[in-house]
């Protein structure tokens, strides 16, 4: 059934304020803003104040407004507000993608609990339709594997330099400005956001429910002129992908930089663009393309959901109550470039297989077979001496 629904607004940030755009240049939906919650006072807002608050109870404990879109930058405050949501029976919807998923497993219990919906499309791959397409469509065992291109900020810095010769630190501020990074951008470049999107698409793809601390990310922000230069040389380009497959009777997940060969899918996927691979088992690869940070990208996506709050929709984790579901796992070898200053860094990794191997006074490279769990170990966000890329096979 198709019913009216008051909303309560927290946060009127750029994804807030695109929802409500996007909002209200949709005619077709059942759905109005009534108010919104947010911290500063003394903010020049575009819509009149009367329908501001500071007060979050206002929204949470007025039981004429159905549902929550929380869409506030602080994760915590986030988890605070979906919550107690949760727990008075009212829907959510949500684009905080570190907060579900540091927070996966209780949310879930939350929303069986107090048989409450809670959708959060716009938290992964932005305007991409992925997570009710993992739910819905592939609702059986026969997804094999997730490739995406889950963050545009690093997509943009990526393309930018790599095409236009702009400084990483000028594509940065671009995409800043343009709204599409963190407020802290290290949780894009460090693949810090990537991963909790993929935490939360690990849930959907497999039904696993992992701990973004267990799930391995490197990111771009030690990528050298070397580096790039390498990869332009053999005609690559380089991506920022967040992988999750099946593997060996194991599920394991990762974020990693990895060169894309031109007749890659992922190869022309440029800007804040997002892009997702899917591997079946009949069906075999399956690609989407969209938007995936931007104002009105991912409000649509936020808007979405609440079109199916209208007609009761809610995730049923089907996979998450599956039998003989395979266990998530870092036991895994990965066919990297590693790029490395100090030789006991090969050690420490236990870099092995190795295939190629460059070494000069300025430059040293190796490709060889990684453990994903020992790169988890070596805490390389933490380092400026390494870079290190996965190598199609
Ligand atoms: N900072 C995020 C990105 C925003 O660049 O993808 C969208 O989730």
């Amino acid at each position: 059934m198709n019913k009216k629904l008051k909303l309560g607004l927290f946060g009127f940030g750029v994804v807030g304020q695109g929802l409500y755009d996007v909002l209200h240049k949709t005619k077709g939906i059942n759905a109005e803003v009534v108010r919104i919650c947010v911290k500063q006072h003394g903010k020049e807002r575009p819509i009149p104040m009367q329908y501001f608050t500071f007060e979050k109870n206002d929204i949470l404990n007025d039981d004429s407004l159905h549902v929550v879109a929380e869409m506030i930058d602080n994760a915590d405050e986030a988890f605070e507000i979906v919550s107690t949501a949760l727990k008075k029976g009212k829907g959510v919807v949500s684009a905080s993608k570190k907060m579900i998923a540091e927070h996966f497993e209780e949310l879930h219990e939350l929303q069986l609990k107090h048989n409450a919906p809670f959708l959060y499309e716009a938290s992964a791959c932005g305007s991409i339709p992925v997570i009710r397409n993992l739910e819905e469509y592939y609702d059986n065992d026969l997804l094999e594997s997730f490739e995406g291109i889950c963050n545009g900020t690093t997509n943009y810095i990526l393309t930018k330099t790599a095409e236009e010769n702009l400084s990483y630190a000028d594509a940065l501020h671009q995409a800043q400005q343009l709204g599409f990074a963190e407020s802290n951008p290290k949780l894009d470049v460090e693949g810090y956001d990537a991963k909790y999107k993929l935490t939360i698409l690990l849930g959907h793809t497999f039904g696993l429910f992992v701990k973004p601390e267990q799930i391995f990310n490197f990111g771009i922000q030690n990528l050298s002129v070397a580096d790039s230069t390498y990869a332009r040389e053999k005609g690559f380009r380089i991506k920022l992908i967040a992988h999750t497959y099946r593997t060996d009777n194991k599920v394991v997940a990762y974020v990693i930089p990895k060169f894309i060969k031109p007749h890659g899918l992922f190869f022309d996927v440029r800007n804040e663009f997002n892009a997702v691979q899917l591997g079946a088992a009949f069906s075999d690869k399956q690609f989407f393309m969209g938007k995936g940070a931007g104002a009105h990208p991912t409000g649509s996506a936020v808007l979405s959901d609440i079109s199916a709050l209208s007609y009761n929709y809610r995730y049923e984790y089907k996979k998450v109550a599956q039998n003989g579901k395979v266990p998530f796992s870092n036991d895994h070898d990965l066919t990297l470039y590693v790029r490395y200053e100090d030789d006991a860094t090969l050690d420490e990794l236990g870099v092995h297989s190795i295939t190629q191997r460059y070494w000069s006074p300025d430059l040293k490279y190796v490709i060889g077979k990684v453990n994903i769990s020992k790169l988890l170990a070596a805490n390389l966000n933490d380092r400026k001496d390494i870079f290190v890329a996965k190598v199609e096979e």
